[in-house]
């Protein structure tokens, strides 16, 4: 059984679809052990102890410095002996400690086709501004590992969206959340409770 984490930092949509994968079976060998927010008035909190799961909030507001937050953010984690650490929507960057201790053990949903709309600055609704800015036809959703680049690890899977005419950023925001994100977050965790996707010179093969 894959023990998880879900970090979280805003409203847990995405966590909502990993709960119901869960409860439903279409994600299979997998456990949420604890949904951790850095925000205390994240949605996302309530979500998870709605369905009995333990919610911790540790925010970097009730630490000196970057350093100390860093270092309880992730003796928090480590106390949870997880397999998986899933980034649904949290909006912190992700210590380099912690990428090293948890390597191709962390993944991360983002609301574009990476390379595109992806980086330093590109989270929440900017993505979707930066792409109907540029007048690109088609975004989507990405689920990738993390490394220390900013949206620049392994990737798992993709799905495009068609972009409309007349779209507003949150208009293409939920239904890049609809048919993509929902979709693409439980099935690589999916995948990756079951053994099936593998890291090899930093790209992923899905094994049979
Ligand atoms: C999602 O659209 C997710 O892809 C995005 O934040 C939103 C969180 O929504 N993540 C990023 O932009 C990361 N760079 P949610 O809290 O409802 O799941």
């Amino acid at each position: 059984m894959l023990k998880l984490a879900v970090c979280v930092s805003g409203g847990g949509t995405n966590l909502q679809a990993i709960i119901d994968a869960i409860e439903n079976g279409t994600i299979t060998n997998a456990k949420i052990e604890v949904v951790i927010s850095n925000n205390k008035n994240a949605y996302a909190l309530e979500r998870a102890k709605q369905h009995g799961i333990e919610a911790v909030c540790i925010s970097p507001k009730e630490f000196d410095n970057r350093e100390a937050f860093n270092e309880v953010f992730l003796e928090k984690l480590n106390s949870f002996n997880v397999d998986l650490v899933v980034l649904a929507g949290f909006l912190v960057v992700i210590p380099e400690m912690m990428i090293k201790q948890y390597r191709n053990r962390i993944i991360n949903i983002h609301p574009s086709l990476i390379p595109s709309f992806c980086g330093t600055g590109y989270y929440g609704l900017k993505v979707h501004e930066g792409a109907l800015e540029r007048g690109v036809k088609v975004t989507g959703a990405t689920v990738h590992f993390v490394d220390e680049g900013t949206d620049t690890g392994p990737i798992i899977l993709q799905k495009p969206v068609m972009i409309e005419q007349g779209d507003t950023p949150e208009v293409l925001q939920r239904r890049v959340m609809e048919q993509a994100e929902w979709k693409i977050l439980p099935e690589a965790i999916d995948l990756i409770a079951n053994g099936k996707v593998e890291v090899a010179d930093g790209k992923v093969l899905m094994k049979e």
